[in-house]
């Protein structure tokens, strides 16, 4: 007998201003729809638990943890991916300056990192240092030590308002 718990069902949802539909198993985490179904796999797991920001990804402006979020919770909402960042063929300002700065070293961290960043400016254009390192805490990253993250934000703020 079929479980329906288990059955497939049809999603729909914007991905970076794209249409989308997928069949996917309800309680499937949308960390592995966009990585597996959708191919957009920016969006990186470290912890699978919610802890370390790696899979985080914008929902109708909201930054969540793609591993916590059961993929029928998306259904109807627009999300946006590190993919969806950049603009056109241009580098958004917060991936140029973590290019510069040292914010990306191993690279694990990043994609979630800039998607909290990039919450951040949205919300608040020009932050202060106290509040990055706020809007980033979320975030872990083994590498950086943080300083050159949090510089890069702050750079990227400055481009942005200037
Ligand atoms: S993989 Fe989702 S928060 Fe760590
Ligand atoms: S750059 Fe390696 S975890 Fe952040």
């Amino acid at each position: 007998m079929t479980n329906s718990r288990q059955a497939k069902v049809e999603i729909s949802f914007t991905v970076n201003d794209e249409a989308k539909k997928v069949w996917a198993y309800p309680m499937e985490r949308l960390l592995d729809v966009l990585r597996g179904e959708l191919g957009l796999t920016g969006a990186k797991e470290g912890c699978g638990e919610g802890e370390c920001g790696s899979c985080s990804v914008l929902m109708d402006g909201a930054l969540v943890n793609s591993c916590l979020v059961p993929v029928l919770q998306a259904a109807g909402s627009s999300i946006v991916t590190i993919e969806g960042v950049a603009e056109g063929d241009s580098l958004h300002a917060l991936q140029e300056t973590f290019l510069e700065y040292g914010g990306a070293q191993c690279g694990i961290c990043t994609p979630g990192m800039i998607l909290a960043a990039f919450h951040l400016l949205n919300e608040k254009p020009e932050p202060t240092t106290d509040e990055i390192r706020e809007g980033l805490s979320g975030n872990l990253c083994r590498c950086t030590g943080y300083s050159q993250i949090v510089e890069a934000v702050a750079e990227a703020s400055r481009r942005r308002t200037a």
